[in-house]
């Protein structure tokens, strides 16, 4: 699945943005909240959020770069949210956190730095439905892959399957049509793309092509 990152589209023309994506093949809208004290940007809130449910036909991917974010999560939900996915780094009590967005209604993510071993999750991956490998530094768009991520997405691929956990794999941050394939292979099941998508001449047809990459991986496996 392709979930674009509003992140890096024309915060002027919201609306536009919004429906170019409610009309492209992507699967999922992944919103970036920054609070400016977990990472080193602030991005936009809750308002933006509600007004983008306001016009998305997809679900909303919530992606929580913030301290404290359980006084936060109700509202999130309430604007809009699928999916809320919290980094490791900033809840203490992440099972408690976890278990509230499933209260909730939505699915439950959990989203870790690059520096965060992945098994530092063997105790909470099968409460999880959705863990977000952050592939940057999170706080900004267009930075560049980083290529341990190969690694930690086949590591978590294995304890997915030791764990007979039904967690997706969402890789976030420096995602292009280079990297797409292989951390597929590797097992990624969700790529976020940002600047890719909003930087390239037609965002449409750079969605189209990305999603085609990978529907034709997928039909090669069930051959
Ligand atoms: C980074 C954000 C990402 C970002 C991805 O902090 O979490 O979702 O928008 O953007 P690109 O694809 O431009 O790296
Ligand atoms: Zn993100």
């Amino acid at each position: 699945m392709l979930a674009p990152s509003v992140l890096s589209a024309d915060f002027a023309y919201l609306q536009r943005d919004i429906q170019m994506l409610n009309d492209s093949a992507a699967h999922w809208l992944h919103i970036d909240i920054m609070d400016g004290t977990f990472v080193p940007n602030i991005s936009f809130g809750l308002p933006v959020c509600k007004a983008i449910q306001k016009h998305a036909t997809k679900p909303m991917d919530v992606h929580l770069m913030i301290v404290n974010p359980d006084q936060y999560l109700r509202a999130f939900q309430e604007a809009g949210a699928a999916s809320i996915s919290v980094h490791y780094e900033a809840c203490t009590h992440l099972h408690r956190t976890v278990q509230f967005i499933k209260d909730l209604g939505c699915k439950a993510g959990v989203a870790i730095n690059p520096h965060t071993p992945v098994s530092l999750l063997k105790d909470i991956i099968k409460d999880l439905d959705l863990v977000c490998l952050m592939s940057v530094n999170p706080g900004f768009g267009g930075q560049k892959f980083i290529e341990n991520t190969y690694n930690k997405t086949t590591e978590l691929k294995n304890l997915i399957l030791q764990q007979n956990s039904h967690a997706l794999i969402e890789i976030d941050g420096g995602v292009n049509s280079q990297n797409a394939i292989p951390l597929l292979k590797a097992g990624a099941d969700v790529l976020v793309a940002g600047n890719f998508v909003f930087s390239s001449q037609n965002p449409t047809q750079t969605i189209q092509e990305l999603c085609s990459q990978m529907a034709t991986l997928k039909a090669s496996k069930h051959d």
